[in-house]
C-alpha cells in the first residue's frame, strides 16, 4: 500500500477582476439595510429619540424628497415620477406632520448638518421648501456653521432658483451630471450637455453658493476611457469643491427602470476598474485630495482636511465630515441612526403617509445594534474611510482580542498573498494601488454577509 499523502492543493490566488466582481454591499451603513427587520418598531424608535436631547450633542438631518420630473434609466434612488406638483404639495404638508412627530421626541436639539436628498429636492415648489425650512429652523437649533446641502438636478436649475436656496441659508449644492458624452445621455435617458451643466454651477456661484459639489459615474452603457476622460477634463474647468465618481450599480431586480438599460453595451470589470483608475489620475493630478472608494475633494475642502485628520466619517449619504452620532432621516423611505441602532421609514410614499396621518412615526424596520456590531461597523467604517485598520486597538476599545477576528483574517490571507492587502501583525492596509476593493476587504469583517442579501458588483 502506498502511504505517500499529496499535500492538499492549494486554491490559485484571486485575481484583481475576479475580486472586483464580487457582490458586495456600499457598506453605508453597517449592518446593512437587507438586515433590518420589524423589530424596531415606532415605540422602539421613539425611545432612541427621547434619549437624543438628554445628551448634549449637535444632531444630522436628512430629509427624503423622492419625486422628479422623469425617471433616468439607470438611476437606483428610492423615487417615483411625477408632472404635476400636487403629490408634492400634499408630501411637503406630511413631511411636516412627520418634522413635528420627531421634534416631540427629541426637543430642540442643535443641528450640525441638514442635508436634502432625493430624489429631486429641487422640485419642491419654491413656497413649500421656504415653509419646510422655517419650520425645522423653529423646532430645531440651526448651529451658525451648520452645513445646508441639497442634491439638485441641473436640469431644473435656474438663477432665481439659486438665489432663492441661497436665502433660505442653503451652502452647498451636489449636482447630478454621470457623464457628458451625448451617447452615453441617450442610452441613460439623460440628455443633460455642457452647458446646462456649466450654467447651473455658474447660477449657484453667483446666487453665492460657493461649495457646489458634481455626482459623475463610470461603467454607464458605451461608456469608454476615452469619454470619462473628456468628462473628467471639463468638469474639472467648472472647479468643483468635490467629485463623486460612482462606480454604475445594476440591480434591475430592485430598479425596473433599469431593465431599459442594454446590459450588451455595460463595461465589464477590468474596463470599470480602469475607468476608475483614470477618473482617479486625473482628479489627483489636478490636486484634489482622494476621499474613499469614490470621491475626490479640494484640499481646502471640509471633506479634505477631515481625511488628512482621520476625522472623515461615512453614511447613508457616502462621505462626510459629519461627526454626530444621531442621524435623524425624515421622509420616505429614509434610514435615521443613533447610537442605539438603525430605524428605517415606510418605503412608499402611501404607507409613510398613512401612518404620519395616524399621528404615529412611520418606521418599518430597522436594526438595534448587538453583539459585535458597533465594533464592526467601526472596522469597516475605517477600512472605506482610510483603508486601514488596527484590530489590536480596535479590540481594546471594544474589550476582546484579536483572535476575534480569526476567521476574517483568514479570509483575508489570498488577498494578502495576492498584494492586494499588507498585515503587519493587527494591522492591516489596502495598498494605495488596491483602494478600489475596499468594499471586498471590508466584506471580511461583515458577519451577516452569507446570510442573504443581494449586492451591486464591487468595483
Ligand atoms: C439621488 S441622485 C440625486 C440627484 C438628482 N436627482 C440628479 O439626478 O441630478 C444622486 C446621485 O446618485 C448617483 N446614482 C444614481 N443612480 C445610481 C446607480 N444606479 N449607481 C450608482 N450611482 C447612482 C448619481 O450620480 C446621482 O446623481
Ligand atoms: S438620477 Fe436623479 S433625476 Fe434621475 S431618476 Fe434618479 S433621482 Fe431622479
Amino acid at each position: 500500500m502506498n502511504a505517500h499523502v499529496s499535500p492538499p492543493l492549494k486554491a490559485p490566488l484571486p485575481s484583481l477582476a475576479e475580486v472586483a466582481r464580487r457582490m458586495v454591499p456600499r457598506y453605508t451603513s453597517y449592518p446593512t439595510a437587507p438586515h433590518f427587520s420589524p423589530a424596531v418598531t415606532p415605540q422602539a424608535y421613539a425611545g432612541w429619540l427621547e434619549q437624543v436631547g438628554t445628551r448634549d450633542e449637535a444632531v444630522s438631518l436628512y430629509l427624503h424628497i423622492p419625486f422628479c420630473r422623469s425617471i433616468c434609466a439607470y438611476c437606483g434612488c428610492t423615487t417615483k415620477a411625477s408632472l404635476r406638483d400636487e403629490p408634492i404639495r400634499a408630501y411637503a404638508a406630511a413631511l411636516h406632520r412627520e418634522i413635528a412627530l420627531v421634534a416631540a421626541h427629541v426637543g430642540r436639539v442643535p443641528v450640525s448638518h441638514l442635508h436634502w436628498g432625493g430624489g429631486t429636492p429641487n422640485i419642491l415648489p419654491p413656497d413649500c421648501m421656504a415653509e419646510l425650512i422655517d419650520d425645522l429652523a423653529t423646532r430645531f437649533n440651526f448651529q451658525a456653521a451648520m452645513e445646508h446641502a441639497i442634491e439638485l438636478d441641473p436640469r431644473h436649475v435656474t438663477p432665481d432658483g439659486a438665489r432663492h436656496l441661497a436665502a433660505l441659508g442653503v451652502n452647498r449644492a451636489s449636482l447630478g451630471i454621470q457623464t457628458l458624452d451625448a451617447d452615453v445621455q441617450a442610452a441613460i435617458g439623460r440628455i443633460q450637455p455642457f452647458d446646462v451643466v456649466a450654467t447651473s454651477f455658474a447660477a449657484l456661484r453667483d446666487a453665492g453658493i460657493d461649495a457646489v459639489n458634481a455626482d459623475l459615474m463610470y461603467g454607464l452603457p458605451l461608456q469608454t476611457l476615452a469619454m470619462i476622460e473628456d468628462t473628467a477634463r471639463r468638469i474639472l474647468t467648472l472647479r468643483p469643491s468635490r467629485i463623486a465618481i460612482f462606480g454604475y450599480a445594476h440591480v434591475p431586480w430592485m430598479k425596473s427602470n433599469q431593465r431599459l438599460i442594454d446590459t450588451t453595451a455595460l463595461a465589464n470589470s477590468e474596463t470599470r476598474m480602469e475607468q476608475a483608475a483614470l477618473a482617479r489620475a486625473i482628479f489627483e493630478a489636478a490636486g484634489y485630495v482622494e476621499i474613499g472608494i469614490d470621491h475626490f475633494a479640494a484640499p481646502d475642502d471640509p471633506l479634505a482636511l477631515a481625511r488628512k485628520d482621520g476625522q472623515l466619517r461615512r453614511n447613508f449619504q457616502g462621505y462626510t465630515d459629519d461627526a454626530a452620532t444621531t442621524l435623524i432621516g425624515i421622509g420616505a423611505s429614509s434610514i435615521s441612526r443613533t447610537p442605539q441602532g438603525f430605524a428605517q421609514n415606510a418605503p412608499d410614499n402611501l404607507g409613510w403617509q398613512r401612518a404620519i396621518e395616524a399621528g404615529m412615526l412611520p418606521t418599518v424596520r430597522g436594526k438595534a445594534f448587538e453583539g459585535e456590531d458597533v465594533m464592526r461597523a467601526e472596522i469597516i467604517e475605517a477600512l472605506l474611510c482610510g483603508f486601514d485598520v488596527d484590530l489590536a486597538a480596535v479590540s481594546r476599545r471594544h474589550g476582546v482580542t484579536p483572535a476575534t477576528f480569526a476567521d476574517a483574517l483568514e479570509r483575508l490571507q489570498p488577498l494578502i498573498e495576492a498584494g492586494f492587502v499588507a498585515r503587519d501583525g493587527d494591522h492591516i492596509v489596502i495598498l494605495r494601488h488596491r483602494h478600489e476593493i475596499a468594499r471586498v476587504v471590508a466584506s471580511e469583517f461583515d458577519t451577516y454577509l452569507s446570510r442573504g442579501g443581494r449586492h451591486s458588483v464591487a468595483v
